[in-house]
């Protein structure tokens, strides 16, 4: 079992490169799997869902083979396995994305219900509603669920609530169905559009991904492709909210800027210096009093849900009262117990956090207690007096490339330790 080991404060300086997506790579390494061909799949984050992930797909009869640390060559010709009810399926929620796609290629599909992280109930009815509407038979049984279409058609799907997931599970079975599906309320995420764009270069045809109404029209099949993963969006922000926690200057490359635009507005407001590049952005809070902000989480292009620890976390030490209202997850606060360990003021009430700031965070015993979570317990410690130290490190490394050499090339004091 790791722990990570945090000696605060540190004062972050000078740049990181921000690695592919992993809410992306989670939806394109089981759209590969749909082409009966081979894929190449390039800048793939070096994560443990990743990793999840291969083994889930190579154990359905897909060869696999990392051709350097970022770069999977799939070849789905071999996959005939249309039950995926392993061990690794439960550990990630995105593993439900199997479903769209076994049920677009084979028409049929069985996967074990999803894991991932707890924050409150994650219920799967609008993917189920989605391929019900496409003509699919669907039961539950022990935590599995299966599926089973004669025909798989296309359909009109009003989604009753914007969500990422259902989007892209339509999506993948509509690729393959007959007929044309139109998506409505569809989410717009960065992610949804780069998945988007890897299905139609492998033959799909898909419009309007990153509106709220995208059309899809059926395709007999799709053949093999070669496709690079857009950056991570929550990576990116981690850091730039690194620079400004700890009073830093941070060129956060590798990115698109347009993508961190609810971020980069919110550091703004709060007195953080932000210069935008081509394909970086710059955040530069030394000297800076940086102070609180109300923030609202929203589906993209609103502030993301999986950024709200991170800031929350800032605004424990800006200046003055700070409101976080949570709008996506109902239950998106239990790191919170963990800031308060560490000196952080902090009062929940249902959706909203109203913060106080206080002049310094002290280093204690905390635990990750999910992925994003853990990433907030990071930039705690960093801007903390003292020692800090961070158990539960699997789930930071779920979703977190090479964090401590990261954070150690910017002039942080971490190191990982197993027990
Ligand atoms: C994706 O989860 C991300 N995961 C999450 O990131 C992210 O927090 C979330 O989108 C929102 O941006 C992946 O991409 C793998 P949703 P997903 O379906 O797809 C409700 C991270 O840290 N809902 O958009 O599971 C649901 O309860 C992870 O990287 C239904 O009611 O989220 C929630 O309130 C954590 N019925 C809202 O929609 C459904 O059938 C949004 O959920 C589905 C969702």
């Amino acid at each position: 079992m790791d722990k990570l080991i945090i000696n605060g404060p540190c004062c972050l300086k000078g740049e990181v490169s921000i690695s592919g997506a992993k809410n992306a790579a989670v939806a394109i390494i089981p759209a590969a799997i749909m082409a009966d061909d081979i894929c190449l799949i390039e800048n793939l984050p070096c994560i443990e869902d990743v990793v999840s992930l291969n083994a889930t797909i190579s154990k359905m009869g897909a060869k696999t083979e990392f051709l350097d640390k970022h770069t999977l060559k799939i070849d789905s010709r071999g996959v005939e396995n249309v039950s995926a009810t392993f061990e690794e399926v439960r550990k990630m929620r995105a593993s439900y994305y199997l479903l769209g796609a076994l049920l677009g290629r084979y028409k049929k599909a069985e996967v074990a219900m999803p894991g991932g992280c707890d924050f409150g109930t994650r219920p799967i009815d609008l993917h189920l509603k989605g391929f019900r509407a496409m003509g699919a038979e669907v039961t539950v049984e022990r935590n599995v669920i299966k599926m089973e279409a004669k025909k798989l058609t296309g359909a009109s799907i009003y989604m009753d609530t914007v969500s990422v997931g259902a989007t892209i599970n339509i999506m993948l079975a509509a690729v393959l169905a007959e007929g044309r599906t139109v998506i409505e309320n569809a989410a717009k995420e960065p992610h949804i559009v780069d998945l988007a764009n890897f299905l139609n270069i492998m033959g799909a045809k898909i419009k309007g991904a990153g509106t709220d109404v995208i059309r899809i029209t059926g395709v007999e099949k799709l053949h093999g492709a070669q496709y690079t993963i857009i950056p991570d969006q929550i990576e990116a922000g981690t850091y730039m909210i690194a620079a400004a926690i700890t009073g830093g200057d941070i060129l956060v490359k590798n990115i698109i800027p347009t993508h961190m635009d609810s971020l980069s507005a919110k550091l703004a407001e709060m007195g953080a210096e932000i210069t935008e590049f081509d394909d970086a952005i710059r955040v530069n809070a030394v000297e800076k009093k940086l102070h609180a902000v109300a923030v609202q989480t929203m589906a993209y292009p609103g502030f993301p849900t999986d950024l709200q620890p991170q800031m929350t976390t800032l605004l424990t030490v800006a200046e003055g009262i700070g409101k976080v209202t949570e709008n996506v997850w109902e239950n998106r606060y239990q790191y919170t117990q963990m800031l308060k360990l560490m000196g952080a003021q902090i009062n929940v009430e249902g959706r909203v956090a109203i913060t106080t700031g206080v002049t310094t965070l002290n280093g204690t015993s905390v635990d990750a207690t999910d992925l994003r979570a853990g990433a907030a317990m990071v930039l705690a410690g960093l801007c903390a007096k003292g020692e800090t130290t961070i158990g539960e490190v699997k789930y930071i490394d779920r979703g977190y490339e090479e964090i401590e050499t990261k954070i150690t090339a910017l002039g942080g004091n971490i190191r990982r330790v197993s027990l």
